[in-house]
This record gives structure tokens, sequence and C-alpha cells, in this order.
């Protein structure tokens, strides 16, 4: 699959470097520095190009959208029309203010998804790997499945989820259903799945019969 990444830092570039060992084709995008998403995408090999956020919409058959939350309508506004695309978004709605204190940006019971979908016009929104550090994730190869770090998605299409579900497996993930674009909030920080650099499928399953029966 061709996927086109927007922000390409931490969890933009371990996704990227993870898709392509898997098989994918990824295109990196959106930083002050171009150079160092050719790097980037030199280091990881042939499977692994740069360009323009709207390049890597063009590219992309799925989108990670990846920028810090309050730079996420300047990443869209650089990609263009993302509708009909089906758009993974990992942000956690904080900023930092003058005391290097993390501020929220939206309010307690609603979900930075569902801001990013305002934004998005027609987009399929998937909100996915904003539960955990991107270093937490490893190869397939390199655990055993039970032991696989648990992976929450979160969309009104089922469909994309479906996509977004096999992605996160192929990133050494384990997929599991967190239900609708409004239940994104559960995953980003504070939630109750929003640290979740530990998680199994096992212990994941059981918090969310807990938090989603309340
Ligand atoms: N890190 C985590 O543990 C983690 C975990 C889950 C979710 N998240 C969320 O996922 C999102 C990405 O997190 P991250 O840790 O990958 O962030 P990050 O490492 O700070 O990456 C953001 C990228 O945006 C680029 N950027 C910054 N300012 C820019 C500007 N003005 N114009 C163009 N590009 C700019 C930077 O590239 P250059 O430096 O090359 O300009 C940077 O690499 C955030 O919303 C975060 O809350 C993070």
């Amino acid at each position: 699959m061709k996927i086109g990444i927007i922000g390409s830092g931490k969890v933009g570039s371990k996704l990227g470097e993870l898709w392509v060992k898997a098989g994918h084709q990824v295109m990196f995008s959106f930083s002050r520095n171009p150079e160092r998403l050719k790097a980037l995408a030199e280091q990881i090999g042939s499977n692994a190009q740069h360009g323009t956020p709207a390049e890597a919409v063009q590219f992309g058959e799925v989108i990670l959208l990846a920028p810090n939350f309050s730079l996420a309508p300047e990443a869209i506004s650089q990609a263009g029309s993302l509708a009909g695309k089906i758009v993974i978004d990992t942000t956690n709605p904080y900023r930092l203010d003058e005391n290097n204190e993390l501020v929220r940006m939206v309010d307690e019971n609603a979900s930075a998804a569902e801001e990013i979908l305002k934004l998005l016009p027609a987009a399929r929104l998937v909100k996915a790997f904003s539960s955990f550090q991107p270093s937490a994730l490893q190869r397939l190869t390199e655990r055993l499945p039970e032991q696989r770090l648990a992976v929450a998605i979160a969309s009104d299409d089922e469909e994309a989820k479906a996509i977004v579900s096999k992605l996160a497996q192929d990133s050494g993930g384990q997929p599991f259903d967190l239900g609708s674009l409004h239940n994104a909030r559960l995953m980003e920080i504070p939630g109750p799945f929003s640290f979740g650099d530990n998680l199994t499928l096992e212990s994941a399953l059981a918090l969310r019969q807990k938090v989603l029966s309340c």
C-alpha cells in the first residue's frame, strides 16, 4: 500500500520505517527542513520517498497525519483536499505554554480527532497510534503475538477502520476496536488508553470492557 506521511517526526518517521519493513511504500512530508526528510527517506531505502504535503496526498492511498496538534491547520492547508482519503490522525491536543507547561487545546469531553475532522471535509478519518510512544512499537518478528503492543482504533467508517487495523498489525501492533470517532478521546491524553506503552491486547480488551460499560 502507498502511505503519505504528513508530519515526519518521532511518530511519522517510526511508523514509516516499520511500514516499509512490512512491504509498504511511504512518502515523508511536512518539515521546516526538507533535507532532513530526504536523508530519512534515503536511510530507509528505495520504498521511502520525501515530498511536500500536497505530493504526499497525491501519493498516498492512506494518509498518516502526525504533526503537532497546534500545527495541524498549517499542515492540512499545505496538503490541500483530503476528501475521500483514509486519514489516520495521531495527534494529542496539547501545546506548551511559555512556562513549558502542557496546555490542552480542546474541550475535556471532545476529542482532537473530532476537531481535526472539521478541518478535513469528506475525509475518512481514523484515530490511531496516539496512545503510546512510537518507540514502544517493534517489528512483528521481534515479539510473540501475546506480547505485541495493543493499538486502539476509533472511527465512524468501518471499512477505513479495517484498513488501518491491518496497517497497525503491519507496524508490529495488535489492533483493537475502540468504537466511534468520539471515543478517540479515550486514547488521547489523559484518556484511560493514552499511556499504553506496555498495553497488551488482553489487558486492552479487559480495560475496554470496563471503560465502555461505565
Ligand atoms: N511522541 C510521542 O510519544 C507521541 C505519541 C503519540 C502521539 N503523538 C502525537 O503525534 C503527533 C506527532 O508527534 P511527534 O512526537 O512525532 O512530534 P514531532 O517529533 O515534534 O514531529 C512533528 C514534526 O513536525 C515538523 N514541524 C514542526 N514545526 C513545523 C513547521 N512550522 N512547519 C513544518 N513542519 C514542522 C517537525 O519537523 P522539522 O523538525 O524537520 O521541522 C517535526 O518533525 C503529535 O500531535 C503528538 O501529540 C506523539
